[in-house]
């Protein structure tokens, strides 16, 4: 195989990424867990957590040997198990120790490669010194604030910005679509930008009670993008139907008035890779799948995305 790339799927998520790969014709090598080994360069896959961009086979002789032949590469490596685990727990155990604590939300994400490998079987290791994530799994997991925000939410946008390495700057506007009960307010309040809630119900009153936090209640879809000046920030996490949201993002990106857009596409029963290919379409945008997220995907547009992109080219990911 001259092009393997390896691709993890989201935890539950095998069946999308699977699909997402047939829907590319990449054809699918073996398939180990949330683990896929395929046959082609890689590319930008929303439904992969994690992209091994140069994998190969490498044999071993023993846990030490595999632990030697890892080192020799580069220092930091974490374990993808798969099979055999307390032969690969062995292996670990000899290679430099990585203590992957839950970030810190504000710092950047990690700038040294994270390289990654699975004991492929009891002679072989399947590794790749360069990933698309900075993140063990692709999984960037924060200490949780779970005081203030009045939902979970809030860590789709912290996810966000730290991937990205782009953060809201004081004074910036934005719009939250479907803010109730108020995460993303909260967030965006939280790093002084001035916030304009909409929703149908309230927001929690702590977060209503937020200096530079305007509410009104009504719909998203009413908001009409020439009416509104400069947008810093267009946010999204309404639940509603993935063709609603995408012409709500048309109609913003042709009104050329915000900067950044970062949407919530809410999928229900079976995915339609059709209909997310229209919004993979869209220039200057990426359609990813969060750690945080559940069976629905984060689109993200603008100077934001422009900054995540940037993220990519420094794992030198060829897409
Ligand atoms: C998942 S919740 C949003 C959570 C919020 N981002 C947070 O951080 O707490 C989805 C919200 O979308 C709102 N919603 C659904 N359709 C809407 C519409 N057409 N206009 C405004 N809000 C809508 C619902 O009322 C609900 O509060």
């Amino acid at each position: 195989m001259e092009n393997m790339t390896v691709y993890i799927a989201p935890r539950f998520f095998e069946q999308e990424l699977k699909q997402e790969l047939e829907h590319y014709k990449l054809p699918i090598v073996e398939e180990k867990g949330r683990l896929f080994l395929v046959d082609a360069k890689p590319r930008q896959l929303a439904w992969a957590q994690n992209t091994w961009l140069e994998p190969f086979f490498m044999p071993i002789d023993s846990v030490g040997d595999a632990a030697k032949k890892l080192k020799a590469i580069q220092r930091n490596w974490h374990n993808h198990p798969i099979d055999l685990f307390r032969r690969a727990k062995l292996i670990e155990e000899k290679l430099p120790p990585m203590r992957f604590k839950p970030h810190e939300f504000g710092q950047n994400s990690p700038n040294s490669p994270l390289g990654a490998w699975a004991l492929w079987d009891n002679n072989t290791l399947l590794l790749s010194a360069r990933c698309s994530s900075a993140f063990a799994h692709g999984e960037c997991l924060f200490m949780e604030n779970k005081i203030d925000p009045p939902s979970r939410a809030y860590l789709k946008l912290w996810e966000t910005f730290t991937i990205s390495d782009f953060f809201p700057k004081e004074n910036e506007l934005a719009i939250d679509l479907g803010a109730c009960p108020g995460g993303w307010t909260w967030v965006m309040a939280e790093q002084n930008a001035k916030v304009f809630a909409i929703d149908k119900s309230p927001l929690d009153p702590k977060v209503a009670a937020m200096s530079h936090v305007d509410f009104c209640k009504g719909s998203g879809f009413a908001l009409e993008p020439k009416d509104c000046g400069e947008v810093d920030w267009l946010l999204s996490d309404m639940a509603c139907y993935p063709e609603r949201l995408y012409d709500l993002a048309i109609k913003w990106i042709n009104n050329k008035n915000a900067k950044n857009i970062i949407f919530t596409v809410k999928l229900q029963g079976s995915t339609d890779h059709a209909m997310l290919e229209l919004f993979k379409e869209i220039e200057n945008s990426s359609l990813l799948h969060l750690c945080c997220n559940k069976h629905e995907l984060t689109w993200i547009y603008g100077e934001v995305n422009l900054n995540y992109q940037k993220k990519l080219d420094f794992t030198k990911i060829r897409f």
